[in-house]
């Protein structure tokens, strides 16, 4: 299957690169003109520069340089055989660094700019995306950002930027600069702060491969049956166990509370994440938040990673979650709940 997936690939190479460990100041900026600007030069210069997308905030280095790339693993503490997403101001950029078939292509033009990434071949010797970043693998996660910082840096920038989300590996992904600079203050160079981001979950992932159905690897910010409606087909899921997106593990998005998923009641030490009008039975708990009291799954993606983080900074005994339909965005929902459950 493996096999199948990665044609030209039947195994992943190690790479290694060496970066120096160093602690660096972190500078948190408005999103002007000037300063994306300034962000546009550290980029070009090696470092890296977390800023915002429609979806969370990413950690941004230049996809081209092995040694910023590595960086970006580093100050994320994260397993290095995980591939990063690079992203790109436009469509026609996109091309330069992957392989689109008639799928991909009906994908990218409905839903870029967007919370959609789309898993690709890599153009081969050419591509601007530094192997590091692709893992070693011959394909290659790529994005066009909506968000019009991500943008105006990208448009400016005029190369790949990888950017996986900007925590600490393991943690809840970051919607606004606070969570970020929480995470990863000292181990980066800027942050542009322009506030909470408007989905709050990460990106649908779908890879489209040579001789393979078109593939779900991660549920995201584009509800599944959206894109099976442009598709005009079934979406499989991810094949196996395979390391196509390791992003998966299913420990990923783990507060420090233990979570307890479908709860109907809140025990004494415990906080409170809710959805709808429903209130919970039983103790008084430390805390209570709602996702969406109108049971809005917008809203509720919107919010679930800056909630789960309050909750968690209250230390409770454990974080009771009301039960989430699992329709539309609640896929994704459900998704990072399950793996934040995990341990
Ligand atoms: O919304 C998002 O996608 C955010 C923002 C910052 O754009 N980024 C993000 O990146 O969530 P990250 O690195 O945390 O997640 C990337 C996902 C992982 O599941 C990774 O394994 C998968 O994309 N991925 C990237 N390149 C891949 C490839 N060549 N093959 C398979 N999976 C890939
Ligand atoms: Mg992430």
């Amino acid at each position: 299957m493996l096999a199948g997936f990665l044609p030209h690939q039947p195994h992943v190479r190690k790479i290694t690169v060496t970066v120096p460990t160093t602690s660096t100041t972190t500078r948190i900026l408005t999103p002007t003109t000037q300063h994306i600007g300034e962000a546009t030069w550290a980029l070009a210069s090696g470092e890296l520069v977390a800023f915002p997308t429609e979806t969370v905030y990413g950690v941004g280095a230049d996809a081209r340089n092995g040694v910023a790339v590595a960086r970006v693993f580093e100050a994320k503490g994260r397993p290095s055989f995980n591939p990063l997403i690079a992203h790109v101001s436009s469509f026609n950029e996109a091309k330069k660094a992957g392989t689109f078939d008639a799928r991909a292509e009906k994908l990218a033009e409905a839903f870029w700019p967007g919370p959609l990434t789309l898993i690709v071949p890599c153009v081969g010797e050419d591509c601007p995306v530094h192997e590091l970043a692709r893992a070693g693998l011959s394909t290659v996660g790529l994005r066009v950002p909506s968000h019009p910082v991500a943008q105006k840096l990208l448009w400016e920038f005029g190369a790949p930027v990888v950017a996986p989300s900007a925590n600490r590996s393991g943690r809840v992904s970051p919607t606004s600069a606070e969570h970020v600079a929480d995470d990863l203050s000292g181990r980066i160079e800027i942050i542009l702060d322009d506030g909470r981001t408007e989905v709050g979950v990460e990106s649908t992932v779908i890879a489209c491969l040579p001789n393979e159905p078109a593939r779900l690897l991660r549920p995201g910010g584009i509800p599944r049956a959206e894109i099976e409606r442009v598709l005009g087909e079934k979406l499989l899921d991810a094949a196996g166990d395979l390391i196509q997106s390791p992003g998966m593990l299913a420990q990923h998005y783990a507060p420090d509370a233990p979570i307890r998923l479908n709860a109907t009641e809140v025990a004494n030490g415990e906080a409170w994440l809710g959805f709808g009008a429903a209130a919970p039975l039983g103790g008084r708990g430390v805390a209570h938040l709602n996702l969406s009291p109108t049971g809005d799954l917008a809203e509720a993606a919107a919010n679930l990673f800056a909630y789960l983080r309050e909750l968690d900074a209250l230390k409770p005994t454990g974080i009771a979650v009301a039960s989430i339909p699992g329709d539309g965005l609640g896929e994704a929902i459900n998704d990072r709940l399950r793996r934040a459950a995990a341990r």
